[in-house]
């Protein structure tokens, strides 16, 4: 039995299982995914174990997926750039690989979702430089995006990743995020703003062109406030959902040897827990 899980501290709101329990069913493929709670200071020991643990790989969440990268022997560009790990696996060697599919979950949900988002090669603004704002830079020039707003309330993180990421990234000061909408095919919240019990993400979008892509990567709510606005106005909208589902696609096909395909029925399944926590 090929075995896996997600490490985190704690572990337990991850959804990481309901999808990789999913697929294993749904392929009936003889594996096992399973959550393992691990304290910081134990991150070293516990993924030096991974083989002993009986485990192909893992998923890292909060707050291991700098430090998981650091100890990787072998890391793909997007953990590299990303500056942080969400997939490990062993290679036939045994060394530790890792990589970060959070850049690869957002454009291909992105792309499924709204095909030609940017045909006419628009600026997209992007609100929110934490680790998730550095995923959605990576996989957005990747993509060949060249003309990037980035947003943030604390400006020098801004600039910090501007700087990171090259001429295509421009800092846009937060009180300026109003008037930075117009002319741009794409909005994405890449912020923690609009999660259930937070705060919200305070934005008018009056200036938002109306054929404009309007992205959120938060999943709980589903339908958060910027993507009801935004719904009203007639703009196109992406939730953070598809993004959660294709990020583990990969790790899936890594350890289990089979390409897993992200169905309505996935997400219906998913979706169903939301607001729970
Ligand atoms: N859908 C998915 O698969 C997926 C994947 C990854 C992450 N996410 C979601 O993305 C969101 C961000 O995650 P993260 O890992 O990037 O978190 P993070 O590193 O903690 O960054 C949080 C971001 O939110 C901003 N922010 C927080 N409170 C704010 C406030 N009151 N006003 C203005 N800005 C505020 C921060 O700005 P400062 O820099 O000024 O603090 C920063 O840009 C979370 O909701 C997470 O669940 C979703």
């Amino acid at each position: 039995m090929i075995r896996s899980c997600v490490i985190g501290w704690p572990v337990e709101h991850s959804r990481s299982p309901l999808i990789h329990r999913y697929w294993l069913k749904q392929y009936g493929i003889d594996g096992a995914y399973e959550k393992e709670a691990v304290r910081p200071e134990d991150l070293a020991r516990f993924l030096g174990l991974l083989a002993a643990h009986g485990y192909a790989g893992a998923n890292v969440t909060l707050p291991h997926k700098e430090a998981a990268l650091r100890l990787a022997a072998v890391v793909d560009d997007a953990a590299r750039t990303i500056g942080a790990a969400n997939t490990l696996w062993l290679d036939k060697a045994g060394r530790l690989c890792a990589s970060n599919t959070d850049a690869y979950g957002f454009i291909t949900n992105l792309e499924g979702q709204a095909a030609d988002w940017n045909k006419d090669r628009r600026p997209v603004i992007v609100l929110g430089a934490g680790g998730a704002g550095r995923a959605i830079l990576h996989g957005l020039l990747t993509d060949g995006t060249t003309n990037l707003l980035l947003a943030n309330r604390t400006r020098g993180r801004a600039e910090a990743l501007a700087q990171a990421f090259g001429p295509s990234v421009r800092p846009v000061d937060w009180e300026d995020r109003n008037r930075a909408l117009a002319e741009c095919g794409l909005l994405v919240n890449a912020t923690s703003l609009g999660m259930t019990g937070k705060e919200t993400l305070d934005i008018d979008l009056e200036a938002l062109p109306a054929d404009a892509v309007v992205a959120d990567l938060v999943y709980s709510p589903l339908e958060t406030e910027l993507l009801a606005a935004a719904r009203a106005r007639g703009n196109r909208v992406v939730d953070g959902l598809g993004m959660l589902l294709h990020q583990a696609v990969p790790g899936f096909e890594r350890w289990f040897g089979l390409r897993p395909v992200v169905t309505p029925e996935l997400r219906a399944h998913v979706a169903a827990t939301l607001g729970e926590t």
